[in-house]
């Protein structure tokens, strides 16, 4: 496994989404630990707090930020008090996710669907002025899952959950996550903003808990740590700018090929201009 870069962060603000547990706390930890300020994003600030505790008590800066993804409203909340306030983002890292969960985000939308793409599509349209002006980078945290599934159905995205797993459905978010990353990266490039996205490996985190049984345990027989699953995070966040490769796909803290359906233009288009009309209300 190969390790993250060495550089440094020092005056930069990093924001970390699903900051109060897994690969997003040990990333934020980290991050801090590398001389950035911190919001320590969760569902509330009381989730947040004792992740931003844990970095005060190293001696590093952080505060915390409520951002619950699964209401568009909320979403919109969070982001709107983040560019009212003026906050600089010289990194968004949108890690959050769920998986193996069933059901609909309160705009009705697919649940993992609804909260690991629509959520942060809407919270990353609208804090981007802030990352364009601090000549910014944006770190979407994806999976390897990306590369099992080809096409996203955008009628099936606005109904319950319909496996049992689940994992199709994560699939499908994914490949939003890294088609969305793409899209950024050539939307925002005029500005100096870097888009990546990445696969944090197989980790055994908190986020298979509701995957059934046996599924669940076939599945973590071969996972890493939570500390070695941060690694591919940290380092697209920590890089020197010079070295990281905007529009890419990032496993084992160096660039592999995606998914070719994600490279396909008409696909891509159709994602955005499905999810632009999906939060065009918040937009406005
Ligand atoms: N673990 C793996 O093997 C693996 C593999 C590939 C990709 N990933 C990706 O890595 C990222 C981090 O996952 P993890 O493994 O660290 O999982 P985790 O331990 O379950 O952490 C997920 C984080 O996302 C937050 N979250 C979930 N639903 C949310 C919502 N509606 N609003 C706001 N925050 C929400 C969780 O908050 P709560 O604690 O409040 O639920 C938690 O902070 C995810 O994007 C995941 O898809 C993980």
């Amino acid at each position: 496994m190969r390790q993250p870069t060495t550089d440094r962060l020092d005056g930069k603000t990093a924001l970390v989404t699903g900051a109060n547990t897994g690969i997003g706390r040990t990333a934020a930890i980290e991050l801090a630990r590398r001389g950035a300020t911190v919001l320590v994003c969760a569902r509330s600030e009381d989730k947040a707090r004792p992740v931003v505790d844990e970095i005060t008590a190293l001696g590093a800066k952080a505060r915390p930020w409520a951002l619950e993804l699964g209401d568009l409203d909320a979403v919109a909340t969070s982001a709107r008090a983040l560019v009212s306030e003026g906050i600089a983002l010289d990194r968004l890292v949108l890690n959050a996710g769920l998986a193996g969960q069933q059901g609909l985000t309160k705009q009705g939308f697919e649940l993992t669907f609804g909260v690991n793409h629509v959520g942060h599509f809407l919270f990353g349209e609208l804090v981007m002025p802030r990352v364009r002006e601090c000549k910014g980078r944006v770190v979407v945290v994806a999976s390897g899952n990306h590369y099992q599934v080809d096409a996203i159905d955008f009628a099936a995205v606005r109904q319950r959950t319909r496996t049992v797993t689940g994992l199709h459905e994560y699939s499908v978010s994914k490949l939003a996550n890294v088609m969305t990353a793409i899209d950024w990266s050539k939307l925002h490039a005029d500005a100096g903003v870097k888009v990546v996205s990445l696969n944090p490996g197989r980790i055994a985190s908190d986020i298979w808990r509701r995957i059934p049984n046996p599924f669940r345990w076939l599945f973590m027989q071969t996972m890493r740590t939570v500390e070695q699953g941060a690694y591919t995070t940290v380092h697209c966040a920590a890089l020197a700018d010079r070295e990281l490769v905007s529009g890419a796909y990032y496993n084992d803290c160096r660039e592999k090929p995606v998914n070719p359906a994600a490279l396909d233009e008409a696909k891509r288009r159709a994602l955005r201009d499905a999810s632009l009309g999906w939060v065009g209300d918040y937009l406005r």
